[in-house]
């Protein structure tokens, strides 16, 4: 399977419900899928499904990940600890494609009571289409890790 079809999916309870519709809307469009949890509405502690999915992609076994929780600012802070992540939060169209042109963002966040999911769709879709420029924007994202 094309590695660039693959990726890895986690959530807490709070996203839990849009986390499986962008499951099912990327299957459908051929993609493979890893869920990382969580499994239900029950609730849990959005740390352990941050770690598990930024630490996949800081590993290299994943070369993109979406991490939702309600807001998508705890996700956000978790998988932008993990040396390699650059996890971008994004409600809007514009950000979604710049966070990839610029940053090469390799996690998408999403806020699960923020965006409904004709939005988050397109957030995921214009995120896994558009390419990195690099260029000086390779410099700058290396020094990040620097
Ligand atoms: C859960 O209530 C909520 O705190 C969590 O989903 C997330 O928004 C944290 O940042």
């Amino acid at each position: 399977m094309d590695s660039d079809k693959t990726i890895i999916i986690g959530s807490d309870h709070a996203a839990f419900e849009l986390k499986e519709k962008i499951k099912d809307y990327l299957f459908q469009k051929g993609y493979v899928v890893e869920d990382a949890g969580t499994d239900s509405q029950e609730s849990v502690n959005y740390v352990d499904y941050g770690k598990k999915v930024a630490g996949a992609v800081a590993d290299g076994k994943f070369k993109k990940g979406i991490l939702l929780c309600g807001s998508g600012l705890g996700m956000s802070m978790v998988a932008n600890r993990f040396k390699g992540v650059r996890a971008a939060l994004c409600s809007d169209v514009f950000s979604a494609k710049m966070s990839r042109l610029h940053n090469d963002s390799n996690i998408i966040v999403l806020g699960g009571r923020i965006v409904g999911d004709i939005l988050a769709f397109e957030l995921v879709d214009t995120w896994l289409c558009t390419p990195f420029e690099g260029g000086r924007h390779q410099d700058r994202i290396s020094s990040i890790d620097a």
